[in-house]
């Protein structure tokens, strides 16, 4: 009889498996349905960055991003001096004193072929000429993340190959530091400061400079959050006080970027104790709330590091106006992006008004992307559809966006890799122009985005944010054009012919359809 108990436990307990794997295993067959772009060359391609900016005498890290089967060997022709390739890695290191703008000639070559490419280095003031790209550990980890989890992520972007695709930051967001409102954390309970003021990370990262060092010897970069307030959103300790003092210790870990989150500086900007300009909502808005962030940004101008400088306030006082005077090389333009349709939608719509002021080293940020898995301390796979995806993804590029996964970076589906290593789509993200699109044409929620690109040709994207498929035409009158153009499909990499006067296709409901158009002969 017992016997009999086991065999029907052990029976329902398999049938819960059995039916559990075929529910995942037929989510990942549908999305891998729903792959569009076909897989990289064997050939070499060089993507990325086409353009880099860095400061005399910063240290300068830049690897050629190339897809293609290795080994690889890379070359490079016009390199400023200071300047050293390793043409096994393709990670070019070194100082530049003399200011200037080089042309460079880069070379990938492995055995089915070799591929060159231009990069445009510019050695002068402005840094992140193209929008920053990457990972950020919040919307997976939130309050959970670790130095090994960073380290896991950092390993994750070379083995997935992301890194061939220009994929570079590795930014640690809140939680790296101590937090004395969580007590039954015993890892977040140390001094926020030590005797000299120093900040100290909390027990997870021991070794702040050895994790930067690890994540530079990947030929990626490092990124970190604080605020202008003492405390973060989170709660742990932030920059008041010490902005200059925190600087130098980022600097001297070896960090390449700050995230900068206003948060617990609300309270200080309300206080007429406090001695900074207040932030009253009685027309001195701008003068209050770009403040704190002139206070830090020039702190990290006087480091002899480039750390690119993001802005998170979440779009108080018009920041895209101010950004780039307190030295920000992006700016949130809004609240917490969740992994929701409304929330990315609505998001994304809300990007007219700053797209104007989109230009390179400054660059609107409507938040990290919500693909793969995420959730915040509790992951789970997005909840966005693979439209919605296609939709976000293509926005976000068409607004020149950093382009900052939140996603496990272990857990990376088929889908997910193929929807981020489409190269003619970061393309346009990372288009050297650096300006965001325009809305030319909306109605009965069909959108279409435009966006100029420096070869002179133009991105659009034809989204359809109703429940309903729909037929959306992109009409050169709208586009300011006029003429034969090629137009090619960019999530396909298909070439769909020659139009005149309009571009007209059928779009998913929540869908996007992304094309190049171009003249003849480019
Ligand atoms: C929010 C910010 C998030 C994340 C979080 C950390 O204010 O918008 O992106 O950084 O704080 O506490």
């Amino acid at each position: 009889m017992k016997n009999y108990k086991v065999l029907i436990v052990l029976l329902i307990l398999s049938i819960v498996s059995i039916s559990s794997f075929s529910q995942s295993t037929s989510h990942e067959d549908s999305l891998k349905s729903a792959i569009l772009t076909p897989p990289s060359s064997e050939k070499p391609r060089i993507n990325g960055a086409k353009v880099f900016g860095v400061r005399p005498e910063s240290p300068f890290l830049y690897t050629i991003a190339a897809t293609g089967i290795r080994p690889m060997s890379f070359s490079a022709s016009g390199l400023p001096k200071g300047l050293t390739l390793d043409s096994k890695t393709g990670i070019i290191t070194g100082f530049v004193n003399q200011k200037g703008a080089y042309d460079v000639l880069v070379k990938a070559k492995n055995i089915r072929g070799t591929a060159e490419r231009k990069l445009k280095i510019v050695v002068g003031e402005t840094i992140s000429l193209t929008p920053p790209m990457g990972w950020n550990s919040w919307n997976v980890f939130a309050a959970e993340v670790s130095a090994d989890k960073v380290k896991r992520a950092t390993d994750a972007m070379v083995k997935t190959g992301l890194i061939n695709h220009g994929w570079t930051y590795i930014n640690i967001d809140d939680y790296w530091e101590n937090n004395h409102e969580r007590k039954n954390d015993p890892t977040l309970q140390g001094e926020f400061r030590d005797a000299n003021g120093n900040v100290q990370p909390n027990t997870r990262f021991s070794d702040m400079k050895g994790l930067a060092d690890y994540i530079h010897s990947q030929g990626l970069k490092a990124g970190l959050y604080s605020s202008p307030g003492p405390l973060t959103c989170g709660k742990c300790a932030g920059s008041w006080q010490h902005e200059l003092q925190d600087a130098q210790t980022y600097s001297n870990w070896g960090f390449d970027y700050l995230k900068y989150d206003w948060c617990s500086y609300g309270k200080i900007a309300a206080d007429s104790s406090q001695g900074v300009p207040l932030y009253n909502h009685k027309g001195n808005d701008s003068v209050a709330a770009a403040y704190p962030y002139s206070l830090m940004g020039a702190a990290l101008k006087a480091q002899k590091r480039d750390i690119v400088y993001s802005l998170c306030q979440y779009g108080m006082a018009e920041v895209w106006k101010w950004g780039p005077l307190v030295n920000g090389n992006c700016w949130r333009t809004t609240g917490d992006i969740i992994d929701t349709w409304k929330s990315m939608s609505n998001i994304g719509i809300k990007q007219d008004k700053c797209a104007p002021y989109s230009a390179p080293g400054h660059f609107n940020d409507p938040d990290m992307l919500v693909i793969g898995y995420v959730g915040w301390g509790k992951p789970h796979p997005t909840r966005l559809t693979p439209d919605e995806q296609y939709t976000h993804i293509s926005l976000w590029s068409l607004l020149s966006a950093p382009l900052l996964l939140g996603c496990d970076m272990e857990k990376l589906d088929a889908f997910t890799l193929n929807l981020i290593t489409n190269d003619e789509v970061i393309d346009i993200d990372q288009d050297p122009l650096g300006k965001a699109a325009i809305k030319v044409y909306s109605k009965d929620s069909l959108d279409v985005y435009a966006k100029p690109l420096e070869d002179g040709n133009i991105a659009v994207g034809l989204f359809n944010r109703s429940i309903k498929k729909a037929t959306i035409t992109a009409n050169w009158k709208d586009l300011g054009i006029t003429g034969k153009r090629k137009v090619r499909d960019l999530w396909r990499q298909k070439d769909l012919g020659l139009q005149s006067e309009k571009f007209e296709t059928e779009v998913a409901s929540h869908g996007v359809v992304l094309v190049k158009l171009s003249l003849m002969g480019k």
